[in-house]
């Protein structure tokens, strides 16, 4: 028996319109309710999805980061002194000339060392320290052998990022906090390589703890988005700040 099929809802029916005249490389996702609280920076959440990268930095540089997040971190947390120990194109350092912050912005690109043991001549400096390190491989950045990019596997490169991190730890202040940002990626040898993982397994072990969720940034703009591939993947369209804080030591009792 032939059955008709059921009528079109009208209001389905406008949507399906509506989804054939947008761009096919652009959709729209709901976001959830964030609740209403007290911090300074309302949209600062755990989906960071501004597509405006500001007016900081250098957009043309590899690896670059969009400053708002940079700003509406600082913003929330206010802090003192801050440090980008891979500053490439000064990101984090124009967003703190914008906000008045004091900001050190050191790379390899200038001789500095973040995972050298004891590039961080000073213990209990900073109250707040901006990282944004090389995935590995997945950008090269200086011709330097030193430079986290060039470590030749996994292990090697997992035990620079351990001692940049554990640099870090020290030279914060007690209560300052290490913002990380990180992605996961699929290396040609490796496969998948779980970095942000490796980071909060690395940041645990220097002893730093987690005072708040992690921030999944939507990646807009990334170079990837605009190739072909003929490989089957799930395409990974995010990073991950991960901020870790320096907990005060409790004071001895005195009994
Ligand atoms: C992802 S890029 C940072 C980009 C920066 N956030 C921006 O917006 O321009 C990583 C940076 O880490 C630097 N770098 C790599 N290894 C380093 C090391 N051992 N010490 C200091 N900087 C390093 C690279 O030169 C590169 O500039």
């Amino acid at each position: 028996m032939n059955q008709s099929p059921p009528p079109i809802n009208p209001f389905f029916a406008a949507r399906r319109q509506r989804a054939v005249t947008v761009s096919p490389r652009v959709i729209f996702a709901k976001l959830p309710q964030a609740p209403i609280n007290a911090s300074p920076v309302p949209h600062l959440t755990s989906l960071y999805h501004n597509s405006r990268a500001g007016e900081y930095g250098d957009r043309s540089y590899p690896g670059n980061c969009g400053g708002n997040l940079i700003k509406d971190l600082l913003t929330y947390f206010r802090p003192g002194l801050v440090f980008d120990p891979m500053a490439g194109s000064g990101t984090c350092r124009d967003v703190c000339e914008e906000l008045g912050i004091p900001c050190l912005s050191w790379d390899i690109h200038d001789g500095f060392d973040a995972c050298d043991p004891h590039a961080f001549s000073t213990s209990e400096a900073f109250d707040f320290i901006w990282a944004h390190p090389a995935y590995w491989r997945q950008k090269l950045y200086a011709d330097d052998p030193r430079d986290l990019s060039r470590s030749r596997t996994l292990a090697d490169f997992l035990r620079r990022y351990g001692q940049f991190i554990r640099n870090a730890a020290k030279a914060l202040k007690p209560n300052g906090k290490l913002a990380i940002l990180m992605g996961d990626y699929c290396d040609r040898e490796e496969g998948f390589v779980p970095l942000t993982f490796h980071t909060k397994r690395l940041a645990f072990e220097a002893g730093l703890t987690q005072p708040c969720t992690d921030i999944i940034r939507f990646s807009h703009g990334a170079s990837s988005s605009r190739k072909i591939y003929r490989s089957s993947f799930i395409p990974g369209l995010h990073d991950t700040c991960m901020v870790f804080e320096k907990r005060r030591k409790k004071a001895a009792n005195a009994d």
